[in-house]
């Protein structure tokens, strides 16, 4: 069966095709075409996502981005051997205005080619894009998902079966990426960046790893943005900043940025790698997942494989390739073929839906 994913929650563009075949224990996959618009050079100027702008652009670049994969005018019919069967659209978590583009989007495709959508939770896309990649992982198992927006822990008994097992207090993880990269006078977003330098760096500055000692499976990163801003402000001057953004930056030298960075990361991933594997251990699952965009990270990669060598070595551990560890549109059009039973006529958008 072939289907269209459309992703248009936060600031990507995101539209793919793909073939798929059998469940989820026995998956034959082809992605036909993959394509994301990126919005980053847009948002970077206000220091973060501006919903209106992100609007705006989604419903530009949503055509554009259809025509490409079926190479022909918008909205007319694809040829026959690329003609999908359903249409699977991200209707939450989210930006209600950047959600709505793609539903109303995926409502007009549908209209005009007569096929059905099915909606699909984002946080349950982003799990998913684990499946895009062989081997598959296997059931009971501990998600960890860790974006822009959310860092959660869920445990998955059996498919389709999701109970929460901690989330965020406070900042998602990504989020205190972004925070400290502005500090820093990275541009948005930060995680990147943050990666790239703190490999230059040494991790010699004792931050704390939040609730690390707390016997839940919960997080929170406010605290250690703090942590970082104190650091700064003890040990660097300020200067007017160049940043549009911000009234003053640090002085500070690209040896003294790149221990920041390194020493950030540690003890913030650390609390995560800790309690994913002692979630697992206590739940005995078989595979441990980790997706969403700060999962792209390499050493976070490393330091995960590390350790579940040592705790659990037993339990296999899956990453999404990095082209879809952050947002994409291959996750949400696999998510609606597992669901592609669910197809609905009325759709709306809920920016606050849960996994
Ligand atoms: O999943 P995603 O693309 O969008 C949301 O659903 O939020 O995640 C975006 C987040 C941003 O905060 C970005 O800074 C972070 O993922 N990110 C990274 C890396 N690549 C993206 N964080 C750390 N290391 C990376 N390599
Ligand atoms: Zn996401």
């Amino acid at each position: 069966m072939k289907v269209l994913g459309i992703e248009t929650s936060c600031d990507e563009t995101a539209i793919s095709l793909i073939e798929a075949k059998g469940n989820i224990f026995s998956l034959k996959l082809k992605i036909i075409s993959n394509l994301v618009a990126s919005q980053i050079k847009i948002h970077q100027k206000y220091g973060g996502i501006v919903p209106s702008l992100a609007k705006r652009e989604h419903s530009k670049n949503l055509p554009i981005l259809y025509q490409k994969i079926f190479s022909q005018s918008s909205f007319s019919f694809p040829t026959s051997h690329l003609l999908p069967q359903i249409i699977a659209v991200t209707v939450g978590p989210g930006l209600s205005p950047c959600l709505w583009e793609g539903i109303n989007f995926a409502k007009k495709i549908s209209k005009n080619l007569k096929i059905p959508i099915v909606g699909v939770n984002h946080l349950e896309g982003h799990f998913f894009s684990v499946f895009l990649k062989k081997p598959l992982p296997k059931f009971p198992l501990v998600v960890l998902i860790i974006s822009g927006g959310h860092t959660l822990l869920v445990f998955s008994r059996k498919p389709f079966n999701y109970k929460i097992l901690g989330e965020t207090k406070d900042d998602a993880i990504g989020e205190a990426f972004d925070k400290i990269g502005r500090m820093l006078e990275f541009s948005y977003p930060a995680g990147v960046q943050i990666e790239k330098l703190a490999k230059k760096g040494k991790a010699n500055i004792d931050f704390p790893s939040p609730m690390i000692n707390q016997k839940n499976y919960d997080f929170s990163y406010a605290g250690l943005k703090t942590a970082v801003l104190y650091h700064l402000k003890k040990h660097f001057k300020t200067k007017r900043s160049q940043n549009f953004f911000l009234k003053e930056s640090f002085i500070i030298s690209e040896e003294e940025k790149a221990n920041i960075c390194a020493s950030f990361q540690k003890a913030a991933f650390e609390v995560l790698i800790q309690k994913t594997l002692r979630a697992a251990k206590e739940f005995k699952a078989k595979s441990v997942v980790v997706c969403g965009g700060v999962a792209a990270n390499e050493f976070l990669k490393k330091e995960f494989k590390n350790q579940q060598k040592k705790i659990l070595p037993q339990t296999k551990i899956f990453f999404p390739k990095k082209e879809f560890s952050t947002d994409n549109a291959a996750m949400i059009a696999l998510s609606g073929y597992f669901h592609r039973n669910k197809t609905r006529k009325r759709l709306i958008a809920k920016p606050n839906l849960k996994i």
